[in-house]
């Protein structure tokens, strides 16, 4: 929800913050590859995954050569050289390593091995994109107070349910402080092992834009753990960005301006013509967008004012997805998953952008009215955790929403007539 944090929150999360800060320490080399000085090794999604992938991972210290090993089926190996840079962040360090793949055959598998200063990591299993079909997971805010722990459950539940994934999203509100560096270690820590081979789509939520005095700043750690898609920005790099997986063009935009405005205007003017470039250029049969905060003012259901029930996210985004004929939007940040069906021209409507607000899969749960104009189906109360699948082909969508347990709470199908 928009209010940040309440006091008692706050004061829970201290206390655990406090103890998990210790213990951080002395699990801070958990997710080291065995002997090395190679943390977290991860794929980062590049603009085109038919050709392309992004190696990141972190080491305590600088060396010399970084590279990325690439074998294809049939053995050949080819290598790529990167770069690391030094990153510092609430009082710790760490140098980020990145390689850029690219030049590889579209629908192939591959493997990978990350070689630095002459230390490899194992072999990592690397697919790239067919351009026809894809399908993924979902995760909504991950944020915890408990070490990270019910992130981690939710987690590897859903990757070995599906293990066949192209990608995963995080719908932002990745960590519940976005300086808090004990915070993005657990995160990572939680799925560390399955990071390496799949693929990672970050989107940047309010969360990420908080200091340890929870106010707000530029979000400089999500900035640094991810190298996602140039978006040609000057200003607002890796704030939001776009790439196309199967027979998607995916989105990815922010909806800080409300936390970034007052430190570094013009994200929302720039990004929407963007925005509008974007979509204009893509040919892709699907247009989709993955963005943190939903569209629903759900502290504002009683009010008769007009369009009352939209949030300032949705009045300044959903005409323009109107316009460009989006055809799926996800959303997250109120922690409660609603598919709220179609909505265009900001009424329930049997065409026009289909709005999914996509859960919770970390242990900071709201309690969420129903708006019975725009909530065509929500989960029982109290909201639990929960994942989402997606499929696109050419001609469908299919959407599952699960309970970490495998329970299936919700399907949908959505043809594509254009
Ligand atoms: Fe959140
Ligand atoms: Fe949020």
């Amino acid at each position: 929800m928009a209010a940040a944090v309440d006091r008692r929150s706050f004061i829970k999360m201290f206390f655990t913050g406090l103890f998990s800060a210790i213990m951080g320490k002395f699990t801070k080399t958990s997710a080291a590859v065995a002997g090395s000085d190679i943390f977290l090794p991860r794929q980062i999604i590049t603009g085109d995954s038919r050709s392309t992938r992004v190696i990141m991972w972190h080491s305590h210290y600088a060396h010399n050569s970084l590279m990325v090993n690439v074998r294809d089926k049939a053995g050949q190996v080819r290598s790529y050289a990167g770069g690391g840079g030094w990153f510092q962040d609430d009082g710790e360090a760490v140098y980020i390593n990145k390689v850029f793949i690219n030049n590889l055959q579209p629908a192939s598998q591959y493997t990978y091995q990350i070689v630095q200063d002459g230390t490899t990591t194992p072999w990592y299993s690397l697919y790239t994109d067919d351009g026809e079909a894809m399908e993924a997971l979902i995760f909504p805010d991950s944020q915890c107070s408990d070490g990270y722990e019910t992130w981690r459950q939710v987690a590897t539940e859903a990757f070995n349910r599906h293990p066949h994934i192209n990608l995963f999203v995080n719908m932002g509100d990745l960590v519940d402080n976005g300086e808090a560096a004990y915070q993005w270690r657990q995160w990572f820590n939680a799925i560390s092992s399955y990071m390496p081979s799949r693929l990672f789509v970050p989107v940047m939520g309010n969360h990420e834009t908080y200091d340890l005095n929870w106010k707000c700043r530029l979000p400089h750690a999500f900035l640094n753990l991810f190298a996602v898609p140039d978006n040609h920005s000057t200003s607002f790099q890796r704030y939001y960005y776009s790439f196309d997986y199967g027979p998607v063009h995916f989105i990815v935009l922010n909806t800080q301006f409300e936390e970034i405005d007052p430190i570094r205007p013009g994200m929302m003017e720039e990004q929407l013509a963007w925005f509008r470039q974007e979509v204009a250029a893509s040919a892709k049969p699907w247009q989709v967008v993955l963005m943190h905060k939903d569209i629903i003012n759900y502290d504002n259901l009683g009010s008769e004012e007009p369009l009352a029930d939209i949030d300032e996210v949705g009045k300044r985004f959903m005409p323009v997805f109107d316009e460009l004929g989006i055809d799926v939007v996800f959303t997250a940040h109120q922690h409660t998953y609603r598919r709220h069906g179609h909505i265009y021209n900001f009424s329930p409507a049997d065409h026009g952008p289909v709005y999914i607000d996509t859960g919770v899969a970390g242990n900071c749960r709201y309690s969420v009215p129903r708006t019975k104009r725009f909530d065509k189906v929500m989960l029982p109360q109290p909201e639990s955790d929960n994942y989402l699948t997606i499929q696109f082909s050419n001609r469908e969508f299919i959407l599952k929403c699960y309970l970490p347990d495998g329970q299936l709470m919700d399907s949908f199908v959505l043809n594509n007539n254009k």
